[in-house]
């Protein structure tokens, strides 16, 4: 049994535009530890966003493997991808898509439903999840009445509530300024530490890297940096 939770091998996605074809990715190989805070950082077009897609299983390579927990999902079937997304698997994206006629509350305890939890159960986990991401008292709160770092606590309350063994974050700092955005990767790297959740976030920037226990640079699609 290998000890990653992911792991990509000569992973390449490209695109076709035109007559040329633009490589996203090339021969991208990492590895995710399962309790770890994992940051995919680079400049803009450097290929984060087609990554952490791929990672999460919403998106296929056009050559190399990817593992979770062990198993190949790129072998996988679309119906197999789904349930391991919907089971293992949590998702916060930088515009914060909460249900605005719902308070933070109903969004979470939404999202238990979707995800088979009986009533009894929900509102302890909603509760519970409010207090991971420190909102309990904002929680009967709708999102328009909470600042951005509120509602993207609330997102990531949301992505976790489901108990997922990994959360992906797409630029989930990119439309806060930077102390709003670190008290957001630092909800990220509490629930890591004391849940040993694993979290895997991109960001353009530079000073989120500190809080972080693998970092891993792209440029043009290739790894060029990895601590
Ligand atoms: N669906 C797509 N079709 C064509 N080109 C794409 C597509 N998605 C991404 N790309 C290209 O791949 C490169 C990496 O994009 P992306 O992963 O979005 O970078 P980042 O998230 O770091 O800004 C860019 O050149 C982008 O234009
Ligand atoms: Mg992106």
């Amino acid at each position: 049994m290998e000890s990653a939770i992911i792991r990509t091998e000569g992973v390449t996605r490209c695109f076709p535009s035109g007559r040329e074809t633009i490589y996203a990715l090339k021969d991208v190989g990492i590895t995710i530890e399962p309790g770890t805070l994992t940051i995919l950082r680079g400049r803009s077009g450097s290929g984060k966003t087609t990554l952490i897609n791929l990672l999460g299983a919403l998106d296929r390579p056009t050559s190399g493997k990817i593992y979770f927990n062990g198993n190949e999902i790129t072998r996988m079937s679309e119906a197999q991808r789904d349930e391991l997304r919907r089971k293992e698997m949590g998702f916060v994206f930088q515009s914060i898509a909460l249900i605005s006629m719902m308070s933070a509350y109903e969004n979470v305890e939404f999202a238990l439903r979707v995800a088979g939890y009986k009533a009894s159960e929900r509102r302890q986990r909603a509760e519970e999840c409010f207090a991971f991401v420190g909102l309990t008292k904002r929680m009967h709160h709708r999102p328009g009445e909470l600042s951005g770092g509120e509602q993207q606590r609330v997102a990531i309350a949301r992505a976790i509530a489901h108990r997922p063994r990994v959360v992906f974050a797409d630029e989930p700092t990119a439309e806060l300024d930077t102390h709003t955005g670190l008290q957001v990767v630092k909800v990220f790297k509490n629930l890591v530490e004391k849940e040993g959740l694993t979290v895997v976030m991109t960001t353009h920037d530079p000073s989120m890297v500190e809080i972080a226990d693998r970092v891993y640079t792209l440029e043009d699609g290739e790894i060029v940096d990895e601590q």
